[in-house]
């Protein structure tokens, strides 16, 4: 049998890529979910950080903080973005003019990411667009991203919020299908008295044999930890 080898990007979190047998395979749209307070913002911006590390030019669409805000959350956890000012386009995007003009803004992101020589691409979080859409609308503006991202060459993360009652699902039950792959930031309480322990699972990712098994992690100055070979309880 030949083996399909395709470059692998560190994410950035050393856990996260042991748990992945590498990293993400070049070219993959990745989504990850979590409810708020999770780490989405922060996995999202270890794997921007790392490819500005290795030079690489990275984009952040942010429908959530402002460019400011993403700056002092980096800096929070000991991340210099603006070290890398050349390499680094911050955008906020207003996700009602997303919704209000998708053909448009379809043209601009993949003019601006093209156009850029672009590596990774880190789009936090389409919450908000998801809700502003009706299903089918839904499904044409996600898959409207991916295609973007696809064509433009680059490795990507999309974040969002999990369904109310299963994590390991996206909102609307459409980032999973969408989206190489799917990891799951979780928080799991042994009882409502305790402090909530944090797991990470990687539920899906296309050409990868990852492990499966929600691994326990933390946030802190230095940002996120997986304990990739720990038991959650
Ligand atoms: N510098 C830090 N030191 C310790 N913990 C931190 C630090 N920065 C963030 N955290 C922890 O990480 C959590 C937030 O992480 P992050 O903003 O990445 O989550 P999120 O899933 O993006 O949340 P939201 O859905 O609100 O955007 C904080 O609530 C805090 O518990
Ligand atoms: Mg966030």
């Amino acid at each position: 049998m030949t083996e399909l080898r395709t470059a692998m990007l560190s994410t950035g979190i050393a856990g996260l890529d042991r748990m992945l047998r590498g990293g993400i395979p070049k070219g993959h749209v990745i989504a990850v979910i979590g409810t708020y307070g999770t780490g989405k913002t922060t996995l999202g911006l270890h794997f921007i950080y790392e490819g500005l590390k290795n030079g690489e030019n990275c984009i952040v669409m942010s429908f959530d903080e402002d460019e400011d805000s993403i700056i002092k959350s980096a800096k929070s956890i000991g991340m210099d973005l603006e070290r890398f000012r050349d390499n680094l386009k911050i955008f906020r995007l207003e996700a009602e003019e997303v919704r209000k003009s998708l053909s448009r803004i379809e043209s601009d992101l993949f003019e601006i990411i093209s156009g850029f020589n672009t590596s990774r691409v880190l789009i936090d979080t389409v919450s908000v667009l998801e809700t502003l859409f009706d299903e089918g609308g839904r499904y044409k503006m996600l898959a409207t991203i991916r295609m973007i991202l696809k064509s433009a060459g680059v490795t990507a993360i999309i974040t969002s919020e999990p369904d109310k009652y299963n994590p390991s699902y996206s909102k609307y039950g459409l980032l999973e299908y969408i989206c190489d792959g799917l990891i799951c930031l979780k928080m799991i309480r042994a009882n409502e008295m305790e402090e909530p322990t944090l797991g990470l699972e990687v539920v899906k990712m296309r050409r990868v044999n990852h492990s499966r098994k929600p691994r326990p992690y933390t946030i802190t100055d230095r940002g996120i930890s997986v304990f990739e070979e720990a038991e959650i309880f």
